[in-house]
């Protein structure tokens, strides 16, 4: 049979890594696609040090690929989310099947795009998008497929973990690690993705739609960042026996769905709050199966291009199945998604730690109690430290058992209009992941 012929666009580091694995693995993917896969013509502006191309043509227009009659496969590596978009919906348009990394094109422009492939019966494959080299949408969509998912919370940005990492273990500056992070190549070409919790809100929204069944969402998706992270909540937190970790949660409950991204405290002894460096980690709840585990690395050359290539695999193996057999693009037939909605933050239930700055006055305290009481808010752990020299000021740290987003709000409003409270009280979520 002759060989399925490819074209990859962008020779960056996931294009030059995608081009290595189908060179040195060409026989073993072979034998388990059933057919050759030839990577036909390649789209950059500039070789790649790392990818020695030989023969293989390249253009600098990605179009000529979308357009040319000899490809099957548009794999679709150069990033962000226009000329991706554009050059996704001319290779559909063409009738070639699409394999993407773009995380940001898939959580912005998903439906769009899937609805699209549907009309010409071609397959738009994305498991690079997510996680790197992690398999997880193929455990979420096929996997898992038995399951009514409850929820899923990952470490989905190895940028945030780096940083986190070394903040915790090395007691470095933020800033300090970011530029590192960008040096290491792991950064997205704008960083604020990375720490203001976006580049994971969009991988995120993927995951959320193919738990639950549901129409991406991202602009319905909640990011914070990590930039307003200090060491002192780092070791904090420590002490109480959590790890803060940037991680993303979407939580099916009665009123909708939880699809949100922000620092979090997670007790240390969990797996997932061992997660360190620019790995990353996801972890689903399903009826059936309980909770499971995906861990490894999320990011980086080899690693992004291994879910590249699995992805080739099953559209090679898939293009001899009826379209209307294949497996849905999210995970559920088209025709059943859900309309449950995404809950706006203030309706989201978390647990919380919030650090209040006091003066060292007696009843500050008792004062603290009472607001939160009156709430309804119930405090799990209370640890009051000494009189800090250079403010005079006494931190106390409190955690609290879970409690609707607005309860806490209104009572941080309280606390910080108190005499003795100074400054802004500080509020990172709890999610205990049990
Ligand atoms: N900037 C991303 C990260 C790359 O740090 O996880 C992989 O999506």
């Amino acid at each position: 049979m002759n060989p399925v012929k490819v074209g990859i666009c962008g020779l960056g580091t996931v294009g030059g890594g995608t081009f290595n694995v189908l060179k040195r693995n060409a026989e073993e993917i072979a034998r388990r696609a059933g057919r050759g896969i030839e990577v036909a013509q390649i789209a950059a502006r500039r070789p790649n040090p790392k990818c020695d191309t030989g023969s293989t043509p390249i253009t600098a227009d990605i179009f000529e690929v979308a357009n040319n009659p000899d490809i099957d496969v548009v794999i679709e590596l150069i990033g962000g989310y226009t000329l991706a978009h554009e050059l996704v919906l001319k290779a559909i348009e063409n009738g070639k099947h699409v394999v993407t990394a773009n995380k940001a094109l898939i959580a912005v422009h998903g439906n769009e795009i899937f609805a699209k492939a549907r009309e010409k019966g071609v397959i738009v494959a994305f498991e690079a998008a997510v996680a790197g080299g992690i398999p997880v949408i193929k455990a979420i969509r096929e996997g898992l497929a038995a399951n009514r998912i409850n929820w899923l919370a990952g470490i989905i940005n190895g940028t945030g973990n780096f940083i986190l990492t070394e903040m915790r273990e090395k007691g470095r500056a933020f800033a300090d690690v970011l530029k590192e992070a960008q040096a290491l190549g792991y950064a997205e070409a704008d960083p604020t993705f990375d720490v203001e919790g976006i580049d994971a809100a969009h991988k995120l929204t993927i995951l959320a739609s193919i738990a639950f069944g549901i129409p991406l969402q991202f602009d319905k998706a909640y990011t914070e960042g990590i930039t307003q992270l200090t060491t002192a909540d780092v070791n904090y937190a420590e002490a109480l026996g959590y790890r803060i970790k940037h991680l993303g949660v979407a939580r099916r409950t009665d009123k909708g769905i939880e699809l949100r991204v922000h620092p979090t405290l997670i007790p240390a002894d969990r797996l997932i709050a061992n997660v360190n460096g620019v790995m990353n980690a996801v972890m689903v709840n399903g009826d059936a199966a309980g909770s499971t585990l995906f861990y490894g690395a999320g990011a980086g050359m080899e690693p992004t291009a291994s879910s590249v290539v699995a992805d080739l695999v099953d559209v090679v193996r898939a293009t001899t199945a009826d379209p209307e057999n294949r497996v849905p693009h999210l995970a559920f037939q088209p025709d059943s998604l859900s309309d449950h909605p995404i809950l706006p933050i203030d309706a989201c239930e978390s647990a919380y730690y919030l650090r209040i700055q006091a003066k060292d006055h007696p009843g500050v305290l008792a004062q603290v109690a009472t607001i939160l009481s009156e709430r309804g808010i119930n405090i799990e752990s209370i640890m009051q430290m000494e009189v800090e020299e250079h403010d005079g000021l006494v931190p106390m740290i409190l955690v609290t058992h879970r409690v609707l987003e607005s309860r806490i709000i209104e009572a941080i409003a309280a606390l910080e209009a108190l005499d003795d409270v100074v400054g802004n009280v500080v509020r990172i979520r709890v999610e205990q992941l049990n």
